[in-house]
């Protein structure tokens, strides 16, 4: 395995916004990017797939590490959000946050690993020690195959080496799978804050679910699909959870992931430890960004 050029470890609670940052700082700086949290969820998908019950995870817990060690995981970032998204967010001011496509053995299943299921089970899954090995080895190797590769560019007269990287975020990034990373952040951001991110981004996707709903029906009864008909198509089912139901949730997930005994959720003593709570997704994005131009010494 070649070195590593240089790696940002982003760690933090679950909903602290890791995962949507971590995408857009590898956007920025063209570096790869890696969500190990969806390593976990496939994990757990391969175990309720197993018909592993919740509370017999513990006596399965070896048949589940050689199905992991065995699976073939792909993690793909969507490379091009479309111009009308593009055009939109520059207008706004905004930073476009790339999709990611999650492949487990060759099937997409993207959605699946974010059920309620698989969401009460996967803290659980990702105690237990031989797991937690079975997904280091992956997170490593879908690292490095993730990495961009160096570049030189000439500024100011001068080329300058720009080293490649990856980003890749969790919960023991920068304490177990790599403590060397040249960069670690830690994110966090109050309960109520990170139940109600949550929460927004729950509301949007059954929204989101029910217009294309919407749409299929309209073209299938040969409607105009403008959304205009008297008669709606489907009844939007409002049952998502409520902000205080996801602020139990996730208390109740970060508890487990603090207090297991393999990789807990610690901050690297290392690490840039960054409250989100009162700033912008864009404020986060680019001092993270800037750090790591500063520490490769680009800046
Ligand atoms: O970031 P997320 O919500 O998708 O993570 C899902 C679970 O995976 C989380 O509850 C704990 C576990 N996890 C972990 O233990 N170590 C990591 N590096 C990433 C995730």
């Amino acid at each position: 395995q070649p070195a590593r050029e240089f790696t940002i470890a982003i760690d933090g609670p679950a909903a602290s916004g890791k995962s949507s940052t971590a995408r857009a700082v590898a956007k920025e700086l063209g570096f790869g990017y890696i969500d190990s949290g969806s390593i976990y969820r496939c994990a757990t998908l391969l175990a309720l797939r197993q018909g592993i019950a919740a509370d017999k995870i513990d006596e399965h817990i070896s048949e589940l590490a050689s199905l992991i060690s065995e699976a073939s995981m792909e993690i793909r970032i969507q490379k091009d959000a479309g111009r009308h998204t593009i055009g939109l967010a520059a207008a706004a001011g905004r930073l476009v946050v790339p999709g990611v496509q999650v492949l487990l053995n060759s099937e997409d299943v993207s959605k699946e690993i974010r059920t309620p299921e698989v969401n009460r089970l996967v803290a659980k899954v990702a105690s237990d020690r031989s797991v937690r090995e079975a997904v280091l080895h992956m997170q490593r190797a879908l690292a490095a195959a993730a990495e961009s590769s160096s570049t030189t560019i000439r500024q100011k007269g001068k080329d300058i080496k720009v080293p490649g990287g990856v980003v890749m975020d969790g919960r023991d990034i920068g304490t177990t799978v790599f403590p060397t990373a040249e960069l670690k952040i830690y994110l966090d951001a109050s309960p109520m804050a990170r139940a109600i991110r949550r929460w927004d981004e729950l509301s949007n996707q059954v929204k989101d679910a029910a217009k294309a709903k919407r749409l299929s029906n309209s073209r299938n009864t040969g409607g105009a699909g403008d959304g205009q008909s008297t008669k709606p198509a489907v009844t939007v089912q409002a049952d998502y959870p409520s902000v205080e139901d996801i602020a139990r949730e996730l208390e109740q997930r970060d508890y487990q992931d603090i207090n297991r005994e393999h990789s807990p959720l610690r901050i690297a003593s290392d690490a840039v430890v960054i409250d989100n709570t009162n700033l912008t997704f864009e404020q986060q994005v680019y001092s993270i960004a800037d750090l790591a131009r500063e520490r490769m010494g680009l800046e």
